[in-house]
């Protein structure tokens, strides 16, 4: 698979088996100079900004809820993690990151 040339592309592992959540279902990592929340759910990879888009809690420090939303733990505003969109309506869109994977390994793409 060819990587859109409208992002830079980043690896972030060899493969989505090598990377480790432990007992979690997001972390955060160090990409380039971004610091960025890597989440997993139902078997596929999802990317997105660290602080949380209202009041810059770590989301790392939240969930991920049955519906695939990033809850924010400080005032548990959801946000999907396909589009950051704030499903909970309070008008906060959280930043996404696109996942590419290929037989290279696991890309996460920023843009600029
Ligand atoms: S800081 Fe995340 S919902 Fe308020």
């Amino acid at each position: 698979m060819t990587l859109s040339k409208e992002y830079n592309w980043h690896l972030i592992a060899k493969s989505k088996e090598q990377i480790d959540f432990g007992k979690y279902d997001s972390m955060q990592i160090e990409v380039g100079e971004k610091i960025i929340c890597l989440a997993k759910f139902k078997d596929d990879l999802y990317a997105y900004q660290s602080i949380c888009p209202h009041a810059g809690a770590k989301m790392v420090m939240g969930y991920i809820d049955a519906q695939g939303n990033a809850v924010c733990p400080l005032h548990r505003f959801k946000f999907s993690l396909k589009n950051g969109y704030n499903v909970t309506g309070e008008g906060y869109n959280m930043k996404v990151y696109p996942i590419q994977i290929n037989e290279e390994g696991v890309f996460v793409g920023f843009k600029g």
